[in-house]
């Protein structure tokens, strides 16, 4: 699922205004905080997209590992965080080089829907290996089956209802469904996961996982799942 890198490369237009994209990231970064075990915890959170709040979340942790494949995306995080003492970007190869018990808690936030099965489970084989003995996992925003395009421009409109950029949301309804986003998403599909799947895939490599009462993000329709290594 390469294409799915490039695409969030590139200048896509999914987030529908600069307010958009900071509440986007800002509910994101204050969900994850709340997953924070104690403040001399290690956080890695893969695949952390442009991560515009991520100081809020190291605030709350000893060091924050922000894991991004996309190389502008990663480009802009470094050159953001270069100056913040207790974030540290990497690419999902460097993160393969992490000792293994070095992190307490992980976060995938809406990634499992761009992974293919298997890139999946080899991504669940690394965090398990990185986390430390009485760590979490955290996987935010799995799309289950049977959701489409129009269950998640609702939970858009009432998220931008919310925060205060619903025209706005109604303009980028428009271009998103002129897109890219809307191509890929119908040819390469998303991979979705019932509740008791990802459960089940969770405990064959290890973990010992549930359903989160709340989805990180604004998107209730999806699911979250906290896991322990077993
Ligand atoms: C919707 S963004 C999520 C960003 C952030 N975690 C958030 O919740 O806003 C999807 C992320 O998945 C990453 N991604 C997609 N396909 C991937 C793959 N095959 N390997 C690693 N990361 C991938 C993208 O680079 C992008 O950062």
């Amino acid at each position: 699922m390469g294409d799915w890198v490039a695409f969030w490369d590139s200048q896509h237009s999914l987030y529908v205004s600069a307010r958009h994209r900071d509440a986007h990231y800002r509910t994101i970064a204050e969900d994850i905080a709340a997953y924070i075990p104690s403040s001399s915890a290690v956080v890695l959170d893969y695949g952390c997209g442009e991560a515009l709040h991520a100081d809020r979340i190291a605030a709350a942790a000893r060091k924050l590992i922000l894991v991004e494949a996309a190389p502008n995306v990663r480009a802009g995080l470094a050159a953001r965080f270069k100056d913040h003492p207790t974030i540290e970007v990497l690419s999902p190869q460097d993160a393969r080089g992490l000792a293994d018990r070095s992190v307490d808690l992980a976060v995938v936030n809406s990634v499992t829907q761009y992974l293919t099965s298997s890139e999946l489970g080899a991504l669940l084989v690394l965090i398990r290996r990185l986390l430390t003995p009485g760590g979490l996992l955290v996987i935010g925003d799995a799309v289950p089956p049977h959701t489409s395009l129009l269950t998640d421009t609702w939970a858009l409109l009432n998220f931008a209802a919310a925060n205060g950029f619903l025209a706005a949301a109604l303009g980028g309804l428009l271009r998103t469904a002129l897109s890219d986003y809307r191509r890929l998403r119908s040819r390469l599909g998303l991979s979705r996961y019932s509740e008791a799947e990802m459960i089940r895939k969770l405990e064959q490599i290890g973990f010992l996982a549930a359903r989160a009462e709340t989805n990180i993000g604004h998107n209730q329709t999806r699911m979250t799942f906290v896991a322990r290594p077993r």
